[in-house]
């Protein structure tokens, strides 16, 4: 029994090796942690069960059949974070640079299908040099094998990706399918066809990380929705997201321990400035609502008119959207719909409740918008709300203009509560561009058209820039003092806690893609 027992051992001993300790310790050179090391970093300590770790490749072909390692350079199975369940796989860059076979595919698909059968999270920590060479088409087999789940899994359980190293050609599809995307920077990167490829087809030289590094993708694409430093730091920020998500789509969030009381914000009345064209922080006003330092911004460096993350709010886990004065004035254009609209379409799936704080300008004209189709991006955005069926609450803390104040959550496409602030302005557009436009030929027949231009400024902002017209037409529920609304907020999501919504039977619907 002994020598059967060794034989066990022996096995598992070397799966813990991966490729070998020579090529561990050129993945710590590379300032990278192991797949285990990271694994047993990011779950509760002594929580990790592997699944599949004797699986071994099966190809013959170029040698292979002599390079056996087992685990096959996947490290599979499940373990818990904050003690609720998680599954997780990590390619394992010892083991033929993490490159995906058959079987290695097989271990992901088999912790997905659990992952989605028990209603569970998946965690995938990449680093891979893509297919596995010596296996052709099976490998890419494996991969839509990969694709196929992350699709039938989409809206059911939340998956999350960590970029840690390469993640290259059809490699990328996975992540791209998955809910979020962390990159690790000057470690990680991601693209279709590298450097060497983009050079041979359109002759342009870039250097990997120029091309898909973490910050490309952060900033410029918007295909990450977070950067992370380093390996722990990337983990840290896996294990904060999840502690705002609920398991699954049938669960709300866990709510952290809170007892109501009368809470004033002053701070909030502060803000907003007197003159309407200069700009303000609305991370502050984000800052003023939610419990303390409870802000975990998604999409920080992209698109940043617009803001939007997860907070708690009295304990409950919510996601905020919010136009930021900071940036263009908070216009809407392309890259801010659909990173609004995505974010939306995540809590919806998951019973996040949204909060909408507004100070929209409009959307933003022009020739590159429109060539860009702001009209069917900006529909993404407005589609995405009308379907939410989430508690859905607003706050216009300034400017509502246009077809963007219909847009941002209004009473019109669903919103169940809106609230405005005193000096709010609730128009088609700003006093002075509708003045302009509807009092044209008197300003110019008059003496002095730049008076008369103040003078009809003046009466155009009087009847239209403010709430009350809004609120008379019970568009807005309440007008309310800024230190009063995360009070007022507190309550009433409290009070929508149990909104139900039946839609009517479809297949699904149509979203302008
Ligand atoms: N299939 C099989 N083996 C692979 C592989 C792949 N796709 N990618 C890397 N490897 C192996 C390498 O042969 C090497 O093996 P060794 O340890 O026995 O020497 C090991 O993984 C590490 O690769 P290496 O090239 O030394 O690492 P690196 O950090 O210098 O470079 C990459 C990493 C990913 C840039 C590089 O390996 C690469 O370009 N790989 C191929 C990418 C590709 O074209 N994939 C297929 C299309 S999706």
């Amino acid at each position: 029994m002994n020598s059967k027992i060794n034989k066990l051992n022996e096995r598992i001993e070397l799966a813990h090796l991966g490729g070998g300790q020579k090529r561990i310790d050129k993945q710590h050179a590379k300032k990278k942690l192991t797949a285990r090391e990271r694994i047993n970093y990011l779950l509760d300590e002594g929580s990790f069960e592997e699944i599949g770790i004797l699986v071994t490749h099966r190809t013959t072909d170029f040698g292979m059949d002599k390079e056996i390692y087992y685990g096959d350079g996947v490290v599979t199975g499940y373990g818990t974070v904050d003690g609720r369940l998680v599954y997780v796989y990590a390619q394992d860059f010892t083991v033929f640079g993490g490159a995906l076979s058959e079987t290695h595919a097989e271990k992901i698909c088999k912790i997905m299908d659990l992952a989605v059968k028990v209603g569970a999270p998946i965690i995938g920590l990449n680093d891979s040099g893509g297919a596995r060479i010596q296996e052709g088409v099976k490998s890419l087999g494996g991969y839509a094998d990969i694709f196929y789940r992350n699709v039938q899994a989409s809206g059911v359980i939340p998956q999350i990706s960590a970029i840690m190293g390469p993640c290259a050609g059809g490699a990328v599809y996975s992540p791209a399918m998955t809910d979020f995307t962390i990159m690790v920077e000057n470690t990680s990167y991601m693209f279709v066809t590298g450097p060497n490829v983009v050079k041979t087809v359109t002759n342009e030289e870039v250097s990997s990380e120029e091309l898909g590094g973490a910050q490309t993708h952060a900033s410029k694409s918007g295909v990450a929705h977070k950067t992370s430093l380093n390996d722990i730091e990337c983990l840290e920020d896996v294990k904060k997201l999840l502690s705002y998500l609920p398991q699954n789509n049938t669960e709300t969030a866990h709510r952290l321990d809170f007892s109501p009381s009368e809470e004033i914000r002053e701070v909030l009345a502060t803000i907003v400035p007197d003159n309407p064209n200069k700009p303000y922080d609305m991370h502050e006003v984000i800052d003023g609502i939610i419990d303390d330092e409870s802000f975990y911004e998604i999409h920080k460096d992209y698109a940043e008119n617009i803001i939007v993350g997860f907070a708690r709010l009295g304990g409950r886990s919510i996601g905020i959207i919010a136009n930021q004065p900071m940036f263009l004035a908070g216009v809407l254009d392309v890259d801010s719909s659909k990173k609004a609209a995505r974010f939306t379409r995540f809590c919806d799936c998951f019973n996040i409740p949204l909060l909408v704080l507004v100070d929209v300008p409009g959307f933003l004209p022009g020739t590159d918008q429109e060539w860009n189709g702001i009209i069917v991006h900006g529909a993404k955005l407005l589609y995405a709300l009308s379907e939410a069926t989430v508690p859905r609450v607003t706050v216009i803390t300034r400017k509502a203009y246009g077809g963007a104040y219909d847009v941002m959550n209004s009473k019109h496409i669903g919103a169940d509560f809106n609230y405005a602030w005193p000096g709010a302005e609730i128009a088609v557009m700003g006093a002075k561009g509708a003045s302009e436009i509807i009092f044209r030929r008197e300003i110019a027949e008059a003496k002095d058209p730049t008076e008369k231009l103040a003078e009809k400024e003046a009466e155009y902002a009087d009847k239209f820039a403010n709430p009350y017209r809004a609120a008379r037409r019970g568009f807005i529920d309440e007008v309310i003092l800024p230190e009063n609304t995360r009070r007022k907020l507190i309550k009433t999501f409290s009070m929508l806690e149990n909104k139900v919504v039946d839609a009517p039977k479809r297949k699904h619907g149509n979203i302008p893609l």
